[in-house]
């Protein structure tokens, strides 16, 4: 399959990127809404995964979630197109791993139980791209088997800026931008990539051919406030931040309040 040459620049730039993978490996534990994701992420996923399964982590990075899967008992083969991301999940243990694109995967037809793509839908930042991500998920997923796709929220940037106090009149254009078009042009750390809404988010992974389709918040509306208050604060505040997320995570006025939506569906 050919790959469009005007948006590759997104993906072969990643190793580049990329390159601290301790950075990487620690953006979970830095913050309080990385930590929040986690924590959402892993209840959220686990809470769907019965029995042993075997799951295809593309976009795993250097293991995070390859990690506790495997801990789980879950038999995990970790893809990622960084080769120091790699290097690091390889050496989990129970993690095999392997350099890769989402776009054109290795693996067999129907051969795994579960893809998770926490990662590659918001790095592909041509639609295309997304669908041959998601259309190669589904190739290598068994009848039935489950997918897993993150994506960024649109809304991040204004809650993050409006509730920090940097929102002036540099960022407004910016900030508007992403919630109109879902490009994200780097304005608050990280790099060019697309953003999502829930809505868009379902659309594309139904249009992969997928059923079930459901789009959950990670984080719930309270992030920002987690992050305003401090990591010395996590613990005192993690509770609610937890109670709030599930109270709402499909209410469809709020999922977008959350700054990762997470899309469940059936091959
Ligand atoms: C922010 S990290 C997320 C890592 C981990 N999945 C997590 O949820 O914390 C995004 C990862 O997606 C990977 N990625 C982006 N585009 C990809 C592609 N087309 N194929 C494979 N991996 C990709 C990046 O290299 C990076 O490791």
């Amino acid at each position: 399959m050919s790959t469009p040459v005007g948006h590759d620049h997104a993906v072969t730039d990643l190793p580049r990127h990329y390159a601290d993978a301790p950075a990487e490996r620690e953006r979970l534990l830095r913050s309080p809404h990385g930590r929040l994701e986690f924590l959402r992420t892993r209840e959220l996923v686990r809470a769907r995964l019965t029995g042993a399964v075997r799951v295809l982590d593309v976009g795993g990075g250097t293991g995070v979630h390859a990690r506790w899967l495997a801990e789980d008992g879950h038999a995990v083969h970790l893809v990622d197109v960084v080769p120091s991301h790699v290097a690091e999940a390889a050496r989990l243990p129970g993690v095999t791993a392997s350099v890769g694109d989402a776009r054109h995967l290795a693996e067999p037809d129907g051969s795994v139980d579960v893809v998770l793509l926490l990662g590659p839908l918001y790095h592909l930042v041509s639609a295309d791209d997304r669908a041959r991500a998601l259309a190669e998920a589904r190739r290598v997923l068994r009848a039935g088997g489950l997918l897993v796709a993150a994506a960024i929220s649109r809304y991040l940037s204004v809650l993050e800026t409006g509730t920090s106090g940097v929102l002036g009149p540099d960022l407004l254009g910016p900030v508007a931008g992403v919630i109109a078009t879902g490009r994200y042009d780097g304005h608050v750390g990280f790099t060019e990539t697309h953003w999502h809404t829930a809505g868009e988010l379902a659309d594309e992974v139904a249009a992969a051919g997928f059923g079930d389709v459901a789009v959950h918040g990670v984080e719930g509306p309270a992030w920002p406030a987690l992050d305003v208050a401090g990591i010395d604060e996590f613990d005192a505040r993690v509770a609610a931040a937890l109670h709030c997320a599930r109270l709402v995570d499909q209410d469809p006025l709020l999922v977008n309040a959350s700054a990762h939506l997470l899309a469940f569906a059936h091959a």
